[in-house]
């Protein structure tokens, strides 16, 4: 039987019989002597065949990459020269005594240390795919996470409870899944979107500190950082407030990140308003890496002749904004073309820019397309207000606030990253005091920001059917390097407060009852304050393995389409299925 794991022998083996177990990595043969690169889950060691143990040497001869074997042989140092410092084992070989063959395979799809895969074939084959190197460490790591989660909580005596998958269709914000019911002839389930009113109903059933890391379904547009199934860190707490709760949060990510990477999370976190966020960053999860802001330039604007840029300031939602590139005068007519169509993904009409070649010159010292549209002195006060030097260059975003704010954030995050500003590190923060409703310009109505359960900052109750765009919410997002990573609120725990914000949504009474009737009668039956938070733990993972999109840590991941490329989920079912579930298709799907 296996004695020891490969990537694990080292120098303290010397001499040892061991036996080990593996796929072939790579079969080198030396006209003599054949190498094979023995790998499992800690790692490679490397065995030796000699031609004089026949019956091993034989074996190992008809040996193929991924074939399944186990070796049995002696730990003896590697010759001078020959030493490979990158591996724990780099300092050994394993002289092969008897090699077992286990199973042969096929020939792989791709080799384990090719990078350039594409991502297609590798989630076509994804159980070759989990045997690389990255993947193996990013699961590991996600179950390090995991167990840290799990340790924190349960010391601050949280406890774990599962809730129901097979829930209720309620409007909560994403489209749901839908499951049909087969006893109950045209009635569905819907697969929860997250367990938030059965945490809150666990917190009026007493328990006091909830967790559960749980799977979370919801029918969205997939990205990079979504997924329509993806993994929560959720969590409840009994009568704290936001900054209590918040703190206990924030101590479980630094922990986490302390004991998974050892790295050392700012304390505390810094929090900064929503409307500051978006002031200056066009952006509630900014990226504080990028250190560049806005410059507010919406009043300035009010007196330029310069349509673009006074017809925008002149909006009631208008607004008129700078972003100042240090260095930026060294882009190109081309970079800067490029930008612009950068820009026009978030609906920009156009990306105007100043180069400060030397201030001290005046208007001469600026160069720009636009400078024949604004007075000297406006052009000197922007380069002013902005705190330009020479060698900069001066963006500007003149649209919608929501346009700006989403074309000049993102170019923020592009230009920062492209010129070498983003600063190292881990740059978290805390977005605090959101609105509690927005407004849907499609549905014509206000739609919830972040719930609709979410408790309005002390004094705004009043607001929330009178003047909804007044009403600010107890709600936080957790962001880290530009990526929400959680959110969560304290919530509305009295149920007539809950009732007023069901009215300012425009969900009837009569909704209300047949949608929510279970949560309101909770409330009334003795609801304790409470609040509590939602972390991916995807997207933390992700982050902490420097990956690209969460599918990178995730086994079985969805692709852009929601397709499983491996099962081939979602497929079609057979007729008799179809019948017990009392579903009939409106068109036959394609072959
Ligand atoms: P929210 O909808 O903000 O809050 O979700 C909480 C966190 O879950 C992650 N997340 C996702 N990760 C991957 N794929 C997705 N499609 C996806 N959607 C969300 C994000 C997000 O911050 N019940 C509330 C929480 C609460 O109020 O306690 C909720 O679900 O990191
Ligand atoms: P135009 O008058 O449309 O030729 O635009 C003059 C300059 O303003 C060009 O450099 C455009 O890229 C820029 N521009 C146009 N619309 C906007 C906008 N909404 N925001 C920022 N710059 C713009």
């Amino acid at each position: 039987m296996r004695t020891d794991y490969c990537g694990l022998i080292d120098t303290k083996y010397l001499d040892q019989t061991v036996t080990l177990c593996g796929w072939v990595h790579r079969r080198r043969d030396h006209g003599g002597v054949i190498f094979i690169d023995l790998r499992d889950r800690e790692g490679i060691v490397q065995v030796v065949c000699d031609p004089d143990t026949e019956e091993a040497f034989a074996t190992a001869d008809r040996l193929r990459s991924e074939y399944v074997i186990e070796v049995t042989g002696r730990v003896r140092r590697r010759p001078e020269g020959t030493v490979n410092t990158d591996l724990i084992s780099g300092e050994i070989e394993v002289l092969a005594k008897a090699i077992t063959l286990l199973n042969s395979a096929l020939t792989p799809p791709f080799t384990i240390d090719d990078e350039d895969v594409s991502e297609t074939v590798r989630l076509e084959h994804r159980v070759f795919d989990l045997r690389r190197p990255q993947m193996q460490h990013s699961l590991r790591l996600r179950y390090q996470v995991a167990m840290a989660v799990r340790r924190f909580l349960d010391d601050a005596g949280f406890i774990d409870i599962e809730t129901p998958f097979l829930y209720k269709s309620t409007p909560e914000g994403a489209r749901e899944f839908l499951v049909p019911s087969r006893v109950h002839d045209g009635h569905f389930y819907a697969l929860p979107q997250s367990p938030q009113l059965f945490k809150q109903m666990i917190m009026v059933a007493g328990f006091d500190r909830y967790y559960q890391i749980v799977k979370c379904f919801r029918d969205e547009d997939l990205r990079a950082d979504r997924q329509p199934e993806f993994t929560q860190i959720d969590i409840e707490i009994s009568f704290l407030g936001e900054q209590q709760i918040r703190d206990i949060m924030e101590n479980m990510i630094r922990t986490v990140f302390k004991s998974c990477l050892n790295v050392d999370l700012p304390e505390p976190f810094p929090v900064m308003r929503y409307d500051d966020a978006v002031r200056l960053y066009g952006s509630d999860k900014l990226d504080l890496r990028v250190p560049l802001q806005f410059t507010e330039l919406t009043d300035l604007m009010k007196q330029v002749e310069f349509k673009v840029f006074r017809g925008a300031a002149e909006m009631s939602d208008g607004r008129v904004v700078a972003l100042r590139v240090p260095g930026g005068g060294e882009l190109t007519r081309k970079q800067i073309d490029d930008y612009t169509a950068y820009v026009s993904i978030y609906g920009a009409k156009g990306l105007a820019y100043i180069k400060v070649n030397e201030k001290a010159r005046g208007i001469e010292g600026l160069q720009s397309p636009i400078l024949k549209f604004l007075p000297h002195e406006i052009a000197h006060q922007i380069v002013e207000r902005c705190g330009a030097h020479d060698g900069d260059l001066i963006f500007f975003g003149a649209d919608r606030a929501g346009i700006v704010n989403d074309s000049l954030g993102a170019l923020r995050q592009k230009v920062g990253i492209d010129l070498g500003l983003l600063e190292e590190g881990w740059r978290p923060l805390w977005v605090v005091d959101f609105p509690m409703f927005e407004y849907d310009e499609e549905e014509k109505q206000w739609m919830a920001r972040h719930h609709p359960f979410t408790s309005p900052k002390d004094g705004h109750a009043e607001y929330v059917e009178t003047n909804p765009e007044k009403a600010y919410a107890k709600a936080y997002d957790m962001v880290l390097n530009g990526w929400e990573i959680g959110g969560g609120s304290v919530r509305i725990h009295r149920p007539e407060v809950q009732e007023k914000v069901f009215h300012a949504l425009r969900i009837s009474p009569e909704d209300q009852r047949a949608k929510f009737g279970f949560l309101l009668d909770s409330l009334r039956w003795g609801a304790p304050p409470h609040g509590g938070i939602a972390f991916g733990l995807d997207r933390i993972v992700t982050l902490m393995c420097g990956a690209e999109s969460i599918r990178d840590v995730i086994a079985f991941p969805k692709t852009q389409r929601g397709q499983d490329m491996l099962t081939g989920a979602p497929s079609t079912v057979a007729e008799k299925q179809l019948r017990e579930l009392h579903v009939r298709l409106r068109n036959r799907p394609p072959k």
